[in-house]
């Protein structure tokens, strides 16, 4: 039997450790981290992950200011309300939920929340400093939370064959140049343009797949001893909730393996919290959280 990569109950011990740290700051007479949540438009699968992360924020004591605006709400709206959270010292954190609606320019509105509240780590500078190995950077929920997981099983990571499925600027990319830096491991990311994937794959000693197909991976692709990180979530016709990789068979072949659901998902809402902590603390000018220390 493979180790699963329980992502559920690390973050549960990461919330329940944070809500102690946040409890020792308001107890010396902090205000409470504060998180802006912005959703624009009805996309239910939005709704939910925007629910789930105030949820978890209510757990641990941050305080979410969550501003829902209608779908047909024009850019220049939603880039005059991120300017008036920029400018407001009660506020840490900024989150804009992906997507946006097609009539608003996403990196146009990425680009305008201040880099120290960005909390997603989205903003160009944020980019680039994850890009050039700067220790000041704020890395993206999703990869900081693999990169967490792994750490804790003790995953080895060093000079290890990586391939990374999916190049999106929210996972893909961001975990790609995590493995990059300090030349830790080489990687090979793999996207809708890669001609034949498996030739990839089953190279693979740690393989991270964030596309949204289910069973996009099946046994045959994958080598013994691999270690899988499943980043989708696709619903099933059947109501199952299920990842890109065929787990039942896959887990069969690999070393270590995050389930789905229960892996990357809660790790993603749990590195929000540590990287809005992380961004507080340095506000009042403590060290930055040692969790982002990546
Ligand atoms: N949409 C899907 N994943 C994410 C994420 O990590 N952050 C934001 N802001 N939107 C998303």
């Amino acid at each position: 039997m493979p180790i699963i990569l329980d992502g559920k109950k690390l973050a549960k011990k990461i919330r329940e450790e944070l809500k102690k740290e946040v409890d020792e700051f308001t107890s010396k007479g902090l205000r409470n981290p504060t998180l802006a949540v912005i959703l624009v438009g009805n996309d239910p699968a939005s709704e939910v992950y925007v629910k789930n992360k105030r949820k978890a924020c209510d757990e641990v004591g941050i305080k979410s200011l969550y501003i829902h605006l209608v779908e047909d709400t024009p850019e220049e709206e939603l880039l005059r309300i991120i300017n008036k959270l920029n400018n407001d010292e009660d506020v840490d954190a900024i989150l804009v939920q992906l997507p946006l609606p097609k009539h608003i320019n996403t990196q146009k509105v990425i680009s305008s929340i201040s880099p120290e509240k960005d909390v997603d780590g989205f903003h160009p500078e944020n980019v680039g400093k994850l890009a050039t190995g700067m220790k000041d950077v704020i890395v993206p929920c999703t990869p900081l939370g693999i990169w967490i997981l792994l750490k804790e099983y003790n995953i080895d990571t060093f000079k290890k064959d990586v391939v990374v499925v999916g190049a999106s600027n929210i996972v893909g990319k961001p975990m790609s140049l995590l493995f990059l830096r300090n030349e830790e491991a080489p990687v090979s990311v793999c996207h809708r343009n890669t001609k034949d994937l498996k030739h990839y794959t089953q190279n693979a000693d740690i393989l991270i797949v964030a596309v949204g197909k289910p069973n996009l991976i099946t046994s045959d692709m994958v080598k013994n001893g691999v270690v899988v990180v499943d980043v989708g979530i696709n619903r099933l016709e059947d109501g199952r909730l299920v990842g890109d990789v065929d787990f039942e068979n896959v887990k069969e072949k690999a070393f270590a393996i995050t389930p789905v659901p229960g892996g990357v998902g809660p790790m993603t809402v749990a590195s929000l919290l540590v990287n809005t902590v992380s961004i507080y603390r340095q506000k009042f000018g403590y060290p930055k959280h040692p969790l982002t220390e990546v």
